[in-house]
């Protein structure tokens, strides 16, 4: 399972979180990775933990102001990005276009989408994966593999019928080892998270209990 999280622009520490993914990731067969901001994936891909974008613009080199561009981003350290996250939507041909430019990169990609309809449509860009992840459910600690079950294995299916080589991830609510157990019972691959980690008191502990069950 890849246990991404995603620190989005919550007041953490990014480096101590980074540490903690670092070494838990050296306890478990789960894949574990951070998301930090822009500004910080230079210094925590210095960690050693294995650090992903949370954006990348649909953009080559060029005259381009205040915009992301894949190749910085690979240059920093990072080996991945989240596109089209609910809170950072992008219009389909910039979904598209950030993906080609990911791959310029060679940076994986994990396209995020709302629903399973999204999620056929994202994976039709042939990113590496998909993520599901219903809006409503962000932030509230009601993990979508036990509140929604339908809408995963409703979106694994969607990416399946187009393209089985996409891996599906689910995310929202997810803060637990059992919710982690559920989403990958669902077909998940993987799972998104932020608050569970980067609100919690000890960023440590909240991934151990993620990944001991795994
Ligand atoms: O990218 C994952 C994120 O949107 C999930 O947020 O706080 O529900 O884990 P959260």
């Amino acid at each position: 399972m890849f246990v991404l999280v995603n620190l989005k622009t919550y007041p953490c520490d990014p480096i101590a979180v980074a540490e903690a993914v670092r070494d838990v990731n050296e306890t478990t067969d789960a894949r574990l990775a951070i998301a930090p901001q822009a500004a910080h994936l230079e210094r925590v891909a210095e960690t050693g933990a294995e650090t992903w974008a949370q954006h990348v613009d649909p953009i080559e080199h060029g005259s381009n102001t205040g915009h992301t561009l894949a190749e910085s981003v690979a240059d920093a350290g990072a080996v991945g990005t989240l596109l089209n996250h609910s809170e950072r939507r992008s219009k389909l041909a910039d979904i598209d276009g950030a993906v080609r430019a990911a791959e310029r990169a060679n940076l994986e990609t994990v396209v995020c989408a709302n629903n399973p309809a999204q999620i056929g449509a994202a994976a039709a860009l042939g990113p590496d994966a998909v993520a599901v992840e219903p809006p409503a459910l962000i932030g509230t600690g009601t993990p979508v593999s036990q509140a929604d079950p339908d809408v995963v294995e409703d979106a694994v299916e969607a990416a399946a019928n187009v393209d089985s080589d996409v891996s599906v991830l689910c995310g929202a609510g997810i803060s637990t080892g059992d919710d982690v157990v559920a989403a990958g019972d669902l077909g998940a691959e993987g799972v998104l998270l932020a608050s569970g980690v980067a609100k919690a008191d000890d960023p440590k502990a909240a991934l151990e209990d993620l990944v001991a069950p795994l």
